[in-house]
């Protein structure tokens, strides 16, 4: 299918939009600014409960790979671990992108997330040539140590068989995107404020999108795992990560071949963790 074909097929595909504005700008913009990328089809929401909701209930009627809900505020916006993840009006990204892993994928669903906070920390260096972007392991993207953007990939499962992901990303890009600092976890900060001027949304979603989608044929090739090494926060540094009942305290050393996290202890020697319900600090934790 031709570029442009496949560019009019996108604008025309239904989409679902609760209100016609976005941003400040129309709706439909923002399926022209997406018009160079692969996208299938588009649900917009000025307001919804959850993306990750919206494309896994999307995926179980039939979604198409690289089907994108957007979502201007959410109000029931989940984060890793259960928690609660605040998406405001007018100050942030909240997406979740629709991918149909293949056979030669599956084996490294779990390296989706990563995958991500590297587009994202990849995109915020090369686009907005901003320093100090890194990687807190798994997948928190931080700026400046403060965290930026936050990620979770949820499935939908037939049985056994896999439907397909939701790659929900939400990134503070307007400091009115921040939760009041009693709620925060980890410190935080935003997209404007660390480059000191306002940030067009639209071209941040599509160079995210862009780089997402570059990076997915590096899944299991190892350059994504080194690529996420190398941008990974508090290495070398003294840390503390809390796993279930432990709390395992030792020098940080680096993500391997499986995508664990390896920490160097003072008294058990090299422990590897792998994703799970793990919190990771810097040592002593300090805003
Ligand atoms: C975390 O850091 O705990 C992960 C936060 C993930 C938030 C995004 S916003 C878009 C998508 N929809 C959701 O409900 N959650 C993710």
């Amino acid at each position: 299918m031709s570029g442009e074909i496949r560019a009019l097929c996108f604008l025309l595909k239904d989409i679902r939009v609760k209100s016609s504005k976005i941003f400040g700008m129309d709706a439909d913009m923002l399926r022209v600014r997406l018009q160079h990328l692969p996208i299938a089809a588009l649900r917009y929401y000025d307001v919804t409960g959850s993306t990750n909701q919206d494309a896994l209930e999307w995926i179980e009627d039939g979604a198409d790979e690289y089907s994108l809900v957007v979502a201007d505020s959410q109000t029931a916006g989940r984060g890793r671990m259960g928690r609660r993840w605040e998406t405001r009006p007018a100050a942030a990204l909240a997406f979740s992108l629709i991918l149909k892993p293949r056979e030669e994928e599956k084996p490294y669903l779990s390296l989706f997330s990563p995958l991500c906070a590297v587009a994202v920390a990849q995109v915020l260096i090369n686009v907005y040539r901003l320093k100090g972007v890194q990687v807190k392991w798994p997948n928190d993207v931080l700026i400046q140590r403060r965290k930026v953007c936050g990620i979770l990939v949820e499935s939908a499962w037939e049985g056994d068989s896999l439907l397909g992901i939701a790659a929900g990303v939400g990134i503070n890009v307007l400091p009115e995107a921040l939760p009041p600092d009693e709620q925060l976890l980890f410190p935080a900060t935003c997209v404007a404020t660390q480059l000191g001027k306002s940030v067009d949304r639209f071209d941040l979603l599509a160079a995210v999108l862009s780089e997402m989608m570059a990076w997915r044929p590096h899944l299991a090739t190892g350059q994504l795992i080194q690529a996420w090494d190398r941008l990974l926060a508090f290495k070398g540094e003294a840390v503390r990560l809390e796993h279930q009942e432990h709390v395992v305290s030792g020098k940080l050393l680096g993500v391997v071949q499986d995508g664990s996290l390896c920490i160097q202890t003072e008294t058990e020697g090299i422990q590897t963790f792998y994703f799970g319900d793990v919190h990771l600090r810097p040592e002593p934790f300090c805003d």
